[in-house]
């Protein structure tokens, strides 16, 4: 069995376009043998950004090499996962800050990553890392777009060694029917689902 973890930060829920498109995907991914998948609803997690105490608590705990400590559970299950999935809209030119919270309780030294004299290195089991999101304008390609590389970039950052995006661009421009182009993002995200 193939272990998926499938991050789910699709903040408007039911009526989330970027949703859509996730379970298209999911669905197809889980039509193939093999596959199991473990679905984590960021919104139902009770997610702490680091800040004041919960900051100095995980210097603490890192210092004292108590890494079985609870509140590193995300870091463990991220890390441990064969694939991942991750869906989030586009937010002001990148994602939603819940899923930086996410990041920022996932990226722990000794867990996801590690660090020497000659800087850092992953520690995730993943093989491959799939962004599936939306967009109201237009910004494949555009240097703006800052969601979709800052996750590349991390990805490097905890030895995942393949990133693949699927976006639904122009979602809010009104220049085609938003069903149209949702089917064809839906269309290349169940092509990825193949052997992913
Ligand atoms: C808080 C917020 C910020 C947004 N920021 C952008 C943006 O910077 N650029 C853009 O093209 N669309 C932006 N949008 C539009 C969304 O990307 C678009 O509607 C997307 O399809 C929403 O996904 P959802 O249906 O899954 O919620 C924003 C929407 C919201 C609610």
């Amino acid at each position: 069995m193939v272990r998926v973890l499938y991050i789910d930060c699709c903040i408007r829920r039911e009526e989330s376009r970027t949703r859509v498109l996730a379970e298209a995907f999911l669905a197809a991914l889980e039509a193939q043998p093999g596959y199991q998948v473990e679905r984590l609803c960021l919104m139902d997690e009770p997610l702490t950004a680091l800040s004041e105490g919960f900051f100095s608590q995980r210097e603490y705990l890192l210092s004292e090499n108590q890494r079985a400590h609870p509140r590193f559970r995300y870091a463990y299950q991220f890390s441990q996962a064969e694939r991942v999935v991750v869906a989030a809209p586009f937010w002001d030119l990148s994602f939603p800050a819940l899923l930086k919270i996410y990041i920022e309780n996932v990226c722990v030294d000794g867990i996801t990553f590690g660090a020497n004299e000659r800087g850092t290195y992953g520690l995730c089991k993943a093989k491959r890392l799939l962004l599936l999101t939306t967009r109201g304008g237009d910004y494949h390609d555009s240097p703006l777009e800052m969601g979709a590389r800052y996750l590349e970039a991390l990805c490097d950052f905890w030895g995942i060694p393949r990133f693949d995006v699927v976006a639904a661009d122009s979602l809010d421009l009104g220049q085609e029917a938003v069903n149209v182009i949702l089917d064809r993002a839906i269309a290349n995200a169940i092509k990825l689902a193949d052997r992913f």
